[in-house]
Parts: C-alpha cells; structure tokens; sequence
C-alpha cells in the first residue's frame, strides 16, 4: 500500500520535474552527490565541489558524499555515471522584493564562481506547512519587516554571492536550494550572517535545514 503511493508519488515528481525542465530548460539545476570519487571518464570535469561537511542544522541530515557537482540547464548524467543523490531546483522570479529593495540588491548582482570565490555553502530548507498557510502579505511581514532578511543580507553583498532556486514547486524533499560563494576570508562573515538569520522570526518556520560546506575544486 505504503510502496505504491511511495511509486505514484515518484512518478508525478518525475512527471512534474519533466514539465518544469521542458519550460523552464535553462533556469533548471541538479545538484549531484557522489559517495566516492567519480571516474573522471564518465563525467564532465566541470563544476565540482569538494564536500568539506554535512552538518543537520534542523530535521533530517542529507546522506554522507564526497563531492558534489553542480549542472545548470541539464539533469542527466552521462551513461555509466552514478550519482549517490540528486538535488533539484529552479530559479524564478521574487515573491517578496519590493521596488527598492531590488534596486538596492542590482546594485551588486550576485556573481558566482568569482576566483577568490573557492569556498561554497548549500543550504537546502524546507518552511513549515503554518508558512505556506499564512497569506502572502503575512509572509512579506515576517520575511522582512520583522525578520529584516533582506536588510541583513544587503549587509553581505557582494562578499557573499547568493543564489535561491525554488524546489517545493518541483515536488522535491525541500522547498528552497540556497547556495553561496565567498573567499575564505569571508568564512567569518558568512557564519555571522548566518547566525543573524538564524535568530528570527522567519526561522521559526524553517522545520528541516542542512548545510553543507563545500571547496571548489
Ligand atoms: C547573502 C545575503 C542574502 C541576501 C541579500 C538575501 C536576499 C534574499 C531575498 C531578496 C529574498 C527574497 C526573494 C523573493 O522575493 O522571492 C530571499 C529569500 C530567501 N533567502 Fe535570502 N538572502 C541572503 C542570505 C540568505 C541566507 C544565508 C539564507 C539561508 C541560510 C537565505 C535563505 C533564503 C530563503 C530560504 C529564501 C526564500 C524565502 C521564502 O520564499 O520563504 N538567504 N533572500
């Protein structure tokens, strides 16, 4: 009983993920994770991360892997290549931002994969169901008038290079892939930052959170 609904349940994921990568080819990104070294044959040498730790902030902890890579636009991997896991997500337009507040955050677009930026972090979460019940407005109120993400985080730019992909839309296990990029020294601020997040109202709603922190490599 318990195995078909699991399967049904897959199936529509799949079906859904299909969707979404046929509309959207170019926004799509999959996160894999490899247990061990992957053999340099079967994959492109591109977009690797050496996975320094996996740490539960919040709920259930991700699997352990070795090394994560990172494919915008693209979710198959070449034949013989097998990753542990896959992490799903999609980049879309902002639910929250108010005029000024996206002025001020185009002052300093997020620019990955800066040179001096060898250090990541990905942050996969997932909101309360009392999140996704209150209203829009009720959000916007908790997210930024009374939790002031927004405002902290314009602290951290450019320093600490951002990008959301949304992930609840894909049927995945969590609603958000947050992930950064910053220099080592950096690695102080970052943790601050993170720890004023942490801190608000809006945290409250997180009910799983894992970090993982990574090296490029
Ligand atoms: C680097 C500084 C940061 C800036 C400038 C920033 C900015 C933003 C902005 C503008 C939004 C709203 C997007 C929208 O309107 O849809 C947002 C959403 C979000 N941010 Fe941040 N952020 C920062 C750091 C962080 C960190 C460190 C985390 C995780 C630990 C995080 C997690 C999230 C999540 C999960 C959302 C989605 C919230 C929701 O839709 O419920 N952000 N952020």
């Amino acid at each position: 009983m318990f195995r078909a609904r699991e399967k049904r349940r897959r199936a529509r994921r799949a079906r859904t993920f299909a969707w979404y990568a046929m509309r959207m080819a170019a926004p799509i990104l999959a996160i894999f994770a490899f247990e061990s070294e992957p053999a340099p044959s079967t994959i492109a040498p591109t977009g690797f991360f050496r996975v320094e730790s996996i740490r539960a902030q919040r709920g259930a902890t991700l699997p352990d892997a070795r090394r994560l890579q990172l494919h915008e636009g693209t979710h198959t991997l070449p034949a013989g290549a097998h990753a542990s896991y896959v992490l799903r997500g999609s980049t879309g337009h902002v639910r929250y931002v108010t005029d000024t507040e996206k002025v001020a955050l185009a002052v300093h677009p997020p620019l990955l994969e800066r040179p001096v930026a060898t250090r990541a972090s990905l942050i996969p979460i997932r909101k309360s169901d009392a999140w996704w019940e209150l209203s829009q407005d009720k959000r916007r109120a908790i997210l930024e008038e009374r939790s002031h993400h927004i405002a902290i985080g314009l602290e951290y730019v450019p320093a600490i290079a951002r990008r959301l992909y949304h992930a609840r839309e894909l049927g995945e296990s969590f609603d958000f892939l947050t992930w950064f990029e910053y220099a080592p020294s950096d690695a102080g601020r970052f943790a601050e930052l993170l720890k004023a997040l942490r801190a608000t109202e809006e945290w409250k709603y997180v009910e799983r959170e894992v970090q993982v922190d990574l090296t490029r490599l």
